[in-house]
């Protein structure tokens, strides 16, 4: 029988080596007729058993990516509820199958096994995972908003009980190899020059499947299955509504009333594939994954990696930006008027790289790579220089003509500027074509968002240098024409002034701030400007809305120097980095759409106005940018839904 997607070899041990290699493909994902497939090729199991099988990748970029994300965003095209029923239902089937055999199977996870792609390893009776740096095992459903129906729902709470498991199924999470050993989810992690000797070991060995403690079998099989999921809807209530996010909730109910199996919840029943899918949050969250991919896809193909990163300005944004990169692998030098401005950035990027990296070389290494360089000699050798400066145009034009003076003639210089045209600061250099904005937002580390911004007169080269640029430190690029505000700031102002109207007019910030976490914001508008700093909210409106009257409120916070969370207190009192918020009361009818409205309204103008290049990329923009409620599709669909319902 001949395979399209399979390649099968029976080794002197007879054991069967099916090798995954979905054709015309460079990622493996469990599409339809790759799941066909391998029912042809259990159907051929059946007549003819193997002693043993292992199934691996024959692709370089991992094991299996999960299903075919592209057939649930062609179904919600259609919204063709029956098809997306029979999708998961069938996959469900197919792996319950594989999970059925008598022979020994074997997942052998070299890279990552995501999804439908870990799922399948889970039907298997074994698994062994290759210990290097791509390989991650998860099921990131939730964050699409469905649930993992091929299986993982009834098959990760056994494997490592309830607590564990629902940590993964209701986060999305990922575990590396080592950590997927330690948790029961693997039975061997490996070093990839002994993988192949590893699974012929296991299979040799046959070890018992491995089973449950005491108590960990009560709380997934027993009389605490109640209490573990109960436990679970209250973590999940803290993060996500029901209205808005309803597949956690469902995965929880999947579990606890059917034990994973996709078959049985009725129709109607919240835990259903029906009911999730034909719920608007699934298809905007997959679009969304979509929108991911497009901004990132901006920097495919372009030939451009840095090396080494000059940053003038140590400050704020300046040293997170510079830790950052040289946590990414690239050397750093930073720089400011002074080592002692430097000082603190550098202590920063100690605590960041001993949470974030944890293994004491990487940080070394990290360290390392992050130099002091109060003289600035560094801006000779950079490939990437970045200005962080404050935010004043004769300084920075200075800077700039001094730096163009002695950068590499390929350099890309890029300014973080937030409020100044990119042409005005241009004026200083030479050559202003060389001049491109890289814009970061606050704080660095958490912010994927970059926007990459083009001024009149940047050249295409140095914006798709400062894109691939973008992307090489895994932030998300977004183009944007030197405008106002840009993007993300143009959108946030009329809803940040908005908010400070409601405080004008004597709403509680408490309330107001209420009303934006109802519509879906991951944090309200107050506490957000108390975060951003009020001088730096008062700097972007004027930008965004020059000669627009200043808010009382925001005007006498101002004069008391009680700036936001950097002081200790703006709006809010700010004690050990929390905002001290007092009950909400009750949020007024209304006062969620009127902040949201203002929002829309601008990003429907800028959108016009060509700021950024099409919808998609508005939508994730702000959805990445500030944070605008994922499971709406962003501004621009959820206008445009608005008006169509
Ligand atoms: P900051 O005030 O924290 O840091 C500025 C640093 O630049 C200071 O350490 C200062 O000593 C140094 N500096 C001033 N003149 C210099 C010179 N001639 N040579 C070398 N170093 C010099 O400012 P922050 O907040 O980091 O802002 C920096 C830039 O980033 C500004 O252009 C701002 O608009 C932009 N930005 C700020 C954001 C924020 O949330 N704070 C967000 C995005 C962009």
């Amino acid at each position: 029988m001949n395979y399209k997607h399979f390649k099968l070899r029976t080794d002197e041990h007879q054991i069967t080596w099916v090798g995954i290699d979905v054709a015309d493909e460079s990622v493996n994902t469990m599409g339809t007729p790759v799941l066909h497939e391998l029912n042809t090729l259990l159907d051929e199991f059946e007549k003819q058993a193997p002693k043993s099988v292992v199934f691996y990748s024959e692709k370089k970029s991992g094991f299996i990516a999960g299903a075919n994300v592209n057939e649930f965003v062609e179904i919600g095209k259609t919204n063709d509820l029956n098809e997306a029923e029979a999708l998961v239902k069938r996959g469900y089937d197919v792996y319950e199958r594989l999970a059925n055999v008598k022979y020994p199977t074997l997942a052998l996870i070299n890279g990552y096994a995501l999804g439908g792609g870990l799922e399948l390893a889970l039907a298997c009776r074994y698994r062994v995972a290759v210990d290097m740096p791509g390989t991650r095992l998860g099921l990131p459903e939730v964050m699409l908003g469905i649930l993992p129906g091929w299986g993982g729902v009834k098959r990760l709470p056994q494997l490592m009980g309830a607590p564990a498991a629902l940590d993964f199924l209701l986060s999305g999470k990922t575990a590396d190899a080592k950590k997927a050993k330690k948790l029961g989810m693997v039975d061997e992690a490996v070093p990839p020059r002994i993988m192949w000797n590893a699974a012929i070991g296991v299979l040799k060995a046959m070890p018992p499947v491995r089973k449950l403690s005491f108590v960990q079998n009560l709380m997934t099989n027993g009389f605490l299955r109640g209490y573990v999921a109960s436990q679970a809807r209250k973590q999940v209530a803290k993060r996500a509504r029901p209205e808005h996010y309803p597949s956690p909730y469902a995965i929880i109910d999947l579990w606890q009333k059917y034990n994973g199996d996709v078959h049985q919840p009725k129709p109607e029943e919240s835990c259903s594939v029906r009911s999730l899918i034909s719920h608007p949050t699934a298809m905007n969250l997959i679009r969304v994954f979509g929108l991911r991919e497009q901004l990132k896809a901006q920097a495919k193909g372009i030939d451009f990696a840095a090396k080494h990163v000059h940053v003038i300005g140590a400050g704020v944004m300046g040293g997170d930006i510079a830790a950052w990169c040289a946590m990414r692998g690239i050397n750093v030098t930073l720089q400011d008027l002074d080592a002692s401005r430097i000082a603190p950035a550098i202590k920063r990027a100690a605590d960041m790289y001993k949470k974030r990296l944890r293994d004491e070389r990487k940080v070394r290494d990290a360290m390392d790579r992050l130099q002091p360089d109060p003289t600035g000699s560094g801006a000779t050798r950079a490939d990437v220089i970045i200005e962080a400066i404050v935010e004043n145009l004769s300084v920075k034009q200075k800077v700039f003509a001094e730096l163009e003076a002695k950068a590499k003639p390929d350099a890309v210089l890029a300014t973080n500027t937030s409020s100044i045209p990119l042409e005005q600061i241009a004026t200083a250099l030479k050559d202003p074509s060389r001049l491109v904005g890289i814009h970061f937002f606050n704080p660095v580390a958490q912010m994927m968002l970059v926007e990459v911004i083009s001024g009149k007169q940047t050249s295409l080269e140095m914006s798709r240098r400062a894109t691939a640029f973008v992307d090489q430190i895994d932030k998300l690029p977004l183009a944007c024409k030197s405008a106002p505000g840009f993007w993300v700031n143009r959108i946030l102002a009329p809803y940040l002034g908005e908010a400070m109207k409601c405080l004008d007019e004597g709403i509680a910030p408490e309330t107001i701030d209420e009303a934006a976490l109802a519509f879906g914001m991951p944090v309200g508008p107050i506490e957000l400007a108390d975060v951003v700093g009020l001088d730096v909210c008062r700097a972007v409106g004027e930008t965004v809305a020059p000669g627009a009257t200043e808010p009382q409120k925001l005007r006498a916070k101002l004069d008391a120097k009680t700036l936001g969370k950097k002081t200790g207190q703006g709006f809010y009192v700010w004690t050990n980095g929390k905002a001290q918020k007092a009950s909400a009361g009750a949020v007024p009818a209304g006062l969620s759409e009127r902040l949201i409205n203002p929002m829309l309204k601008e990003a429907n103008k800028a959108l016009a106005e060509g700021v950024v290049e099409n919808a998609d990329l508005a939508d994730a923009g702000a959805i990445f940018g500030c944070g605008f409620a994922p499971f709406t599709g962003g501004p621009i669909r959820y206008g445009q839904n608005k008006t169509t319902a």
